[in-house]
């Protein structure tokens, strides 16, 4: 199994806008590894996509702390410019608010040991976990069900979104057709590679 998606994101308003159509298609329990180079975007992506899930404090990179959580309870909201999910979609996000977002970012994880000295193995599911250079935790990463890549592009950014397990693929599918479902006018220009 595998799909995937290359998105085009031109400026940084484009980027939210991912982030809001990720935030309608995520599950309760789903790993996410969000990969690029420095300054690519991926705290951007995560800002957005709380902001979409309704959440309103600050959203704090975790560059030092190693994990923010967010107990997203309010009811997912859909920015402007995003359409909306179907009544069906909405109903199945409205029984699923109260989701819980770990955001991590493992730049400055001492070693993969500190991954679990931390207690980062011990934490409460389910949940949406977050995780910015997955790679500084080598094997105590949990696996990836969804991988985001971001690149420098030009002025902007590509993205690219890979399904690496079956949650990751229904994820992934239900992405599709958010995607497709985009008004023509959308920035998000997209291609299903596969
Ligand atoms: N599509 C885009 N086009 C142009 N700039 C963008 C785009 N998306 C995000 N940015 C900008 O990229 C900059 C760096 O973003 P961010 O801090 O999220 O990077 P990062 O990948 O988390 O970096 P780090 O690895 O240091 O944590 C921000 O100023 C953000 O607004
Ligand atoms: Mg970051």
């Amino acid at each position: 199994m595998l799909q995937e998606y290359r998105i085009q994101l031109p400026d940084s308003e484009a980027t939210d806008q991912l982030a809001a159509v990720l935030a309608t298609c995520l599950p309760r329990q789903l790993c996410v590894w969000l990969e690029g180079e420095l300054g690519s975007g991926k705290t951007h992506l995560v800002r957005g996509l709380l902001r979409a899930l309704g959440c309103r404090g600050a959203v704090r990179s975790p560059t030092y702390t190693l994990l923010e959580t967010y107990d997203v309870d309010a009811p997912q909201t859909v920015r402007a410019g995003v359409r909306a999910p179907s009544t069906g979609a909405r109903q199945k996000l409205e029984a699923e608010s109260g989701l819980v977002v770990y955001h991590f970012d493992l730049y400055r994880l001492a070693s993969p040991e500190e991954w679990a000295e931390a207690g980062f193995d011990d934490l409460p599911d389910p949940a949406v976990r977050l995780i910015e250079w997955p790679q500084r935790g080598g094997a105590a990463t949990p696996p990836a069900d969804l991988r985001v890549g971001l690149a420098v592009a030009g002025r902007g950014r590509s993205a690219t979104v890979i399904a690496c397990s079956r949650i990751g693929g229904e994820t992934c599918q239900t992405l599709g057709s958010a995607l497709q479902a985009q008004p023509a006018g959308s920035a998000l220009h997209w291609v299903s590679v596969c």
